[in-house]
């Protein structure tokens, strides 16, 4: 079935069963591999993106329940005034060790910052719980997400 989908500002057409999760489509049909593939089961937030402004877990999201909602990944994530500050904090702490997570929390701390721009330490846990880091840069991220709250 072809579902036409608003991502990063564009309407894309595809062409896919519409069960099939929003993260397989970014990736296999797209392109789009910024998002990325932790456990397929909603549980680690490496694959988290934004609908219509909240983050959103694309490994269990069905394409056929996006309707005309609007999708933003990673890859635009930095045109947003908040994503800008995100990117730049996470740079400046050297927040990255392998990166495999990255992704899912930089998406899920511009999410924060758009809704509370000053977020208390117990809004950042919170926000951020369930993103997952195997390398352990939780110190840096909550760093990184002060930062750019104060910039
Ligand atoms: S891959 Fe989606 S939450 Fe882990
Ligand atoms: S930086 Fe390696 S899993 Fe988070």
């Amino acid at each position: 079935m072809t579902f036409l989908i608003k991502i990063n500002g564009n309407t894309r057409s595809v062409d896919v069963d519409g069960h099939t999760p929003l993260l397989w489509v970014l990736r296999d049909v797209l392109g789009m591999t910024g998002t990325k593939f932790g456990c397929g089961m909603a549980l680690c937030g490496a694959c988290t993106v934004h609908i219509n402004g909240k983050p959103t877990r694309s490994c269990v999201t069905p394409i056929d329940s996006i309707g005309t909602s609007e999708i933003t990944t990673i890859e635009a994530i930095g045109k947003t005034a908040v994503g800008a500050k995100i990117q730049k904090a996470w740079l400046d702490r050297e927040v990255v060790q392998c990166g495999y997570c990255q992704s899912g929390q930089i998406m899920s701390a511009s999410a924060l910052l758009a809704s509370k721009p000053r977020p208390t330490d117990a809004d950042i846990d919170h926000a951020m719980s369930g993103n997952i880091c195997r390398c352990g840069t939780y110190v840096r991220i909550r760093d990184a997400i002060k930062q750019a709250a104060s910039s």
